[in-house]
């Protein structure tokens, strides 16, 4: 078994790379713009966000077109703010990684068009990262995952995507389960939605559910018994939109309806996502499972796992709740590790985006 994080100074090195590299991270898939600084032994150097959920607020989701404009705004002084933040300039720089996918093109582009710019202009070498390989090793930087050893189970629970893979090491990553239709995030975003509540939705529904009671409304837990790691949420937000229009033509949607409802939600949500993890765990004998991803921020899910760490005596890790949504951190880390592990930035030049690209194709 291999140790993923030992890539820090005394530690045992993984590959070829100096360990020690300092990446510059830019995140700009969706609506968050994410700079920051990342020394290859999990050294948080400098980091900035700018969230755009204002600027979609108006629209209940993200506008693609007003995401690109935006990061092209915040890019640059983001930046500058980083390098400000750590004391560094660019000769001090290792490489520059940047999400060159999966997300909205347009998004996408403006990342990669500026890591590039930026590495053609200062000569620093560039390596374009997946996206959810990020959300996938972010966990890593925690203290509390020294320990951790390939392989391992991972839970990407992101407003895009909901899958359970098998981590073999470092860029091998094996699906074993992924949703049919609605991702996780997306069920809560649906559903916040119904309820009149802001974008994004999980933060909203899990402030709400704090008030609810889980049990007045019977929501469906699609695929739970089934032997499958797969999951189905579309038939969720169904339910959710059938008990509103109930409450509606009742009059009866009011605050403690609206909280009781929520806090259905978010029980029905985190049942099945425990339950998959455990199903995950048993099938493949394996004791070590990380969380990643937006919805990994869920305190009731946080409960949740930590509750059947407890029962099954298995290791659960997540990463800071800041961490679990989008960043650049997890983009200049994820740089970090590959560069450790052997993995060359390259030369900037031409370069494309993967709008779709499956976390299972990382080399094709
Ligand atoms: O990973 P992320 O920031 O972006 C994507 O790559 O999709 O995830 C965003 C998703 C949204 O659907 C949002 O509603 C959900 O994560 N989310 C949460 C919480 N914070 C963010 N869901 C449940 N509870 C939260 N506290
Ligand atoms: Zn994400």
């Amino acid at each position: 078994m291999t140790n993923p994080r030992a890539t820090g100074r005394g530690g045992q090195k993984t590959g070829g790379g100096p360990p020690d590299a300092i990446v510059l991270g830019i995140e700009t898939s969706c609506d968050e713009t994410g700079v920051a600084l990342v020394r290859g032994d999990g050294t948080i150097l400098a980091q900035a966000l700018h969230s755009q959920v204002a600027l979609h607020a108006a629209y209940g989701g993200v506008v693609p077109e007003l995401a690109s404009r935006d990061h092209i705004l915040r890019l640059l002084p983001l930046t500058e703010t980083v390098l400000g933040q750590a004391g560094l300039a660019w000769c001090d720089i290792d490489a520059i990684g940047y999400t060159a996918g999966p997300g909205l093109a347009g998004a996408l582009l403006v990342g990669a068009a500026t890591a590039q710019g930026l590495g053609f202009a200062t000569g620093i070498p560039v390596m374009g990262i997946h996206h959810l390989e990020g959300h996938l090793l972010s966990p890593l930087l925690d203290p509390s995952a020294k320990e951790l050893r390939f392989p391992f189970l991972a839970l990407l629970a992101s407003g895009g995507h909901t899958q359970i893979m098998r981590v073999n090491s470092l860029g091998d990553y094996e699906m074993l389960g992924d949703t049919i239709d609605d991702a996780a995030g997306e069920a809560f975003d649906k559903s916040a939605q119904l309820l009149g509540l802001g974008y994004p939705g999980g933060p909203a529904i899990s402030a709400l559910a704090a008030h609810g009671d889980p049990r007045r409304f019977d929501l469906p837990r699609p695929l739970l018994k089934r032997p499958t790691l797969d999951f189905s949420f579309a038939g969720l937000k169904t339910a959710v939109l059938t008990q509103v229009q109930k409450l509606k033509s009742a009059n009866a949607l009011d605050e403690t309806a609206r909280a009781d409802l929520a806090a259905a939600v978010q029980a029905a949500i985190v049942e099945v996502l425990v339950a998959k993890c455990n199903r995950a765990l048993r099938d493949t004998g394996l004791r070590a499972l990380v969380i990643a991803g937006g919805v990994g921020a869920n305190q009731a899910l946080r409960g949740g796992l930590s509750e059947l760490a407890r029962d099954q005596d298995v290791r659960v890790y997540f990463p800071a709740p800041s961490l679990c949504t989008d960043n650049g951190v997890m983009i200049a880390w994820a740089a970090a590790l590959k560069i450790a592990s052997g993995h060359a930035p390259q030369a900037a030049g031409a370069f494309s985006v993967r709008p779709r690209w499956p976390l299972t194709a990382l080399t094709e």
